[in-house]
């Protein structure tokens, strides 16, 4: 029933970059309907939960991203068999080593979580160490806190973590950290205390709509867990889980980009199969600021109004806004009159994109953890670099803005974590290109 992915074949099990460019026409309004993909950031981690069982899972509504695909390299470098069909992905870890390779890993922080998976079932593992990121440090002291809280004991050297656990036992463990929970590390220890003897708390776990989706699919496997979408997960441990089918929740990142889109192109766009429940705060804030958004059955509609104002936000854990729409909101306060400050709680080096939106006339300056953005501007195309896949997405929407053409290098930032993104747009009248070079 299902193919093998013709890119690990055709490459060797290697995914190459390409250095596209996007070269960008602005100035249009987008109209229409845009249809939402799978959500990236609970795709990742449900793939390495696949790892928790030797039966075979099927997940559906999973995005062509390259993000995918190095995860899917990663599983099938572990011994796992992955077959593909479309957005259907079925994934058998029958025999499993616990080799977590630097090469792989390195591509992708989000690969960290197969750590906690390779522990549960295999009391041990020994993966690289994701290293750093142009958005700050990203550390994981946290997921190996709650690691060796239920057993693990955990060595760090030569850049690899070696993990070892005889037995893993629940145990009670708060797992906030300076800047509150962590998405991917309450996700690691889930998925490992999930195999461990007993009861296990985590406390001020992250409530991410993604961690729910994750939380779900382990239940389908046979998982027993209490307080889904709470700060307070309690998990019963179980001796084996099985394999499930599930499908991944749509992407509330992609989602906002797209309504942020229709508003700084003064358009109106419907984002079909998205849920504005998962995007309250974005939601509030473009209201706020004279977006209308209606929410419908299968999806919800934005469009920016006549009047707008300026907003201030912070980012912080769900349900607060969103470090991963930050970007993209900033390119719509740039063309709103007056004073709108931006304030980023979660990562202290998530402004690369401030210096690219100035190259395009936009006016901000950045104080400590704030930018302050004197909005009201006519933005004007002019050529900018990507720096991470976020910071891709806004000088996009900032391209699709402003007068005239603007080029976009390193959209490899952008394939990572957003499905077709310039055919999507192009569908809704926007005028973008992708150039090899
Ligand atoms: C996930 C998302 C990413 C999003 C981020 C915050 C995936 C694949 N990525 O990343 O898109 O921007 O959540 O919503 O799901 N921290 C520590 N110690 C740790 C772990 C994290 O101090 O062990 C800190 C981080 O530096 C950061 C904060 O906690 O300041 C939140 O990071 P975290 O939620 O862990 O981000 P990720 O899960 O890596």
């Amino acid at each position: 029933m299902f193919e093998k992915s013709g890119l690990f074949a055709a490459n060797g099990g290697w995914v190459t970059f390409q250095m596209d460019k996007f070269v960008i026409d602005g100035g249009h309004p987008l109209h229409g309907k845009v249809k939402i993909s799978g959500a990236k950031n609970s795709t990742l981690p449900m793939l390495a939960a696949c790892l928790l069982t030797e039966e075979p899972c099927i997940i559906h509504n999973v995005p062509h991203l390259d993000d995918v695909d190095f995860m899917l390299e990663i599983l099938q470098s572990l011994g796992a068999s992955v077959e593909r069909q479309g957005t259907t992905v079925r994934i058998q870890s029958a025999k499993i080593t616990p080799f977590g390779d630097y090469n792989l890993i390195r591509k992708m922080r989000g690969s960290i979580c197969i750590l906690g998976p390779l522990v549960g079932r295999l009391g041990e593992a020994t993966v690289s160490m994701p290293g750093g990121c142009v958005i700050g440090t990203r550390p994981i002291d946290l997921h190996l806190k709650g690691l060796r809280a239920l057993g693990t004991r955990i060595e760090v050297e030569s850049g690899y973590v070696h993990a070892k656990a005889i037995k893993l036992r629940g145990n009670e463990i708060f797992l906030g950290g300076r800047s509150g929970p962590t998405v991917l590390g309450t996700i690691n220890v889930m998925m490992a205390a999930c195999l461990a003897e007993g009861r296990t708390v985590i406390d001020c776990a992250a409530c991410e709509p993604e961690v729910v989706d994750v939380a779900r699919f382990l239940e389908a496997m046979g998982a027993k867990i209490e307080g889904i979408g709470s700060p307070s997960l309690i998990i019963h441990g179980v001796d084996r889980l099985g394999g499930a089918e599930y499908s991944v929740i749509p992407d509330r990142i992609e989602a906002a980009t797209f309504a942020l889109a229709a508003a700084v192109t003064d358009g109106e766009v419907f984002m079909e199969d998205a849920d504005l429940q998962h995007l309250s705060a974005v939601a509030d804030k473009m209201q706020e600021a004279g977006c209308e958004l209606v929410r419908s059955e299968n999806g919800f509609l934005a469009r920016r109004g006549k009047l707008l104002q300026s907003v201030d936000i912070t980012t912080q854990p769900h349900p607060g806004f969103p470090t991963d729409a930050q970007a993209q909101m900033m390119v719509f306060m740039t063309l709103i009159p007056g004073i709108s400050i931006i304030t980023e709680r979660i990562f202290e080096s998530r402004f690369m994109h401030v210096n690219e939106l100035i190259r395009l006339g936009a006016d901000i300056s950045i104080e400590g953890p704030s930018a302050i953005v004197k909005g009201g501007k006519k933005l004007s195309g002019a050529p900018v670099m990507a720096s991470d896949l976020r910071a891709s997405a806004a000088l996009v929407l900032a391209g699709l803005a402003a007068r005239g053409r603007t080029e976009v290098s390193r959209v490899y930032h952008i394939d990572r974590g957003y499905e077709k993104i310039d055919a999507k747009l192009e569908a809704l009248g926007g005028r973008i290109e992708r150039v090899s070079v």
